[in-house]
């Protein structure tokens, strides 16, 4: 029997999206019969029926291209079940639009929000399969996300062009990445672009232990150096606050960016030259590099499998390189954090790059 299957993006974007999607459809097309509906615009598009039937011809020539051809918005898990002002049940409509359209399954790529609002898709009994993108490759149960090492790439070449001009100068270069509550991206990349002093989220810094490796670089006759810092950076001040109390004091700053106050410190503390560079939105835009295309295909081809196994509930996940099915349940309410153990932060230690604790 045909299998209509519903296709969306959520949250934000990254390379690989579309390389993703269009494995998912290839395998789908050679493995069983089947016909491909596309959602616009992530879950907003199941909420508001918005879609379009699509055809073999759609998922040609969209290996290399970045963003995403169904374009993708963000609807936060914790405002789902929410009824707002509008007046909109946006799971009763989500239900609807599945049903109205006949799909025997939804496959949903995204990050952690897409993958809560996948699980509670399943909780409802809808068939869904999630497949696992994002730059901060923060995602639980998979050692590795979509469009995480494309934006490492990315991000690394931003150190790299930041390390010549710092060294002409004699400054201390701050390169902020992005990764949200997660360091992955901030450390692969400083470890790659050969930072001096790595910032992440989940260990938090102190002013001193910055202004020593400062020094110390100094010392040796080195008179630049290059901090990578993560986005979500914080002080152990900061750490130890509530959400509450961390909201307010963060508001209350001349500087909403951390890398930004950290060059004013940093200026102020030890006179050294200060500069800071935000990629910000390029380290999501642009073409996947080539392992993302082969990640993003193989994660594709393997749900199309998952889909003619009516292996529903699953999302696709790569651990110790080998492709698997996890169930939705048991990793979407968490998240993957860089611990202390990690090699790559192990690496860096040994290398004598700092994290500022
Ligand atoms: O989750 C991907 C990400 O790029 C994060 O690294 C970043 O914090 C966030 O999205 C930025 O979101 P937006 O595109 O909505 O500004």
């Amino acid at each position: 029997m045909k299998k209509r299957i519903g296709i969306l993006t959520s949250g934000g974007d990254c390379p690989g999206l579309n390389a993703a999607i269009r494995g998912v459809a290839k395998a789908s097309y050679e493995l069983f019969d089947c016909e491909f509906i596309g959602i616009h615009d992530g879950y907003k598009g199941l909420i508001d029926g918005n879609y379009t039937e699509l055809t073999p011809k759609d998922f040609s020539g969209i290996l290399t291209l970045g963003g995403t051809i169904l374009g993708t918005r963000r609807t936060p898990f914790r405002k789902m079940r929410k009824i707002e002002e509008d007046g909109v049940d946006k799971v009763a409509n989500m239900i609807k639009t599945y049903e109205n359209l006949g799909l025997d399954c939804l496959i949903t790529l995204g990050g952690n929000g897409t993958h809560k609002n996948a699980n509670l898709l399943r909780e409802e009994g809808l068939n869904i399969i999630g497949l696992p993108k994002t730059i901060d490759n923060d995602i639980y149960g998979t050692d590795l996300t979509f469009g995480f090492l494309s934006a490492v790439d990315i991000a690394t070449e931003v150190i790299d062009r930041v390390h010549t001009t710092a060294d002409s100068h004699d400054r201390v270069m701050l390169v902020e990445l992005m990764g949200h509550k997660a360091g992955w991206l901030p450390l692969y990349a400083g470890l790659a672009g050969g930072a001096d002093v790595v910032l992440i989220p989940e260990i938090p810094y102190s002013l001193d232990k910055i202004y020593e490796a400062l020094q110390e670089r100094q010392s040796k006759g080195k008179n630049f150096s290059i901090i990578v810092v993560a986005e979500g950076a914080l002080n152990k001040e900061e750490a130890a606050m509530s959400k509450k109390e961390f909201r307010e004091h963060r508001m209350s700053m001349k500087h909403q960016t951390v890398s930004y106050r950290l060059a004013e410190e940093i200026n102020k503390e030890l006179g050294f030259e200060t500069r800071v560079t935000i990629p910000g939105h390029q380290q999501r835009g642009g073409s996947p590099s080539a392992y993302d295309r082969i990640l993003a295909t193989k994660f594709g081809v393997y749900a199309a499998q998952l889909i003619k196994e009516e292996r529903y509930g699953n999302t696709v996940s790569i651990v110790n390189n080998k492709l698997q099915a996890t169930p939705l349940e048991y990793m979407a309410p968490k998240l993957k954090l860089v611990t202390k153990d990690n090699e790559v932060l192990k690496t860096g230690e040994i290398m004598g790059l700092k994290y500022g604790n």
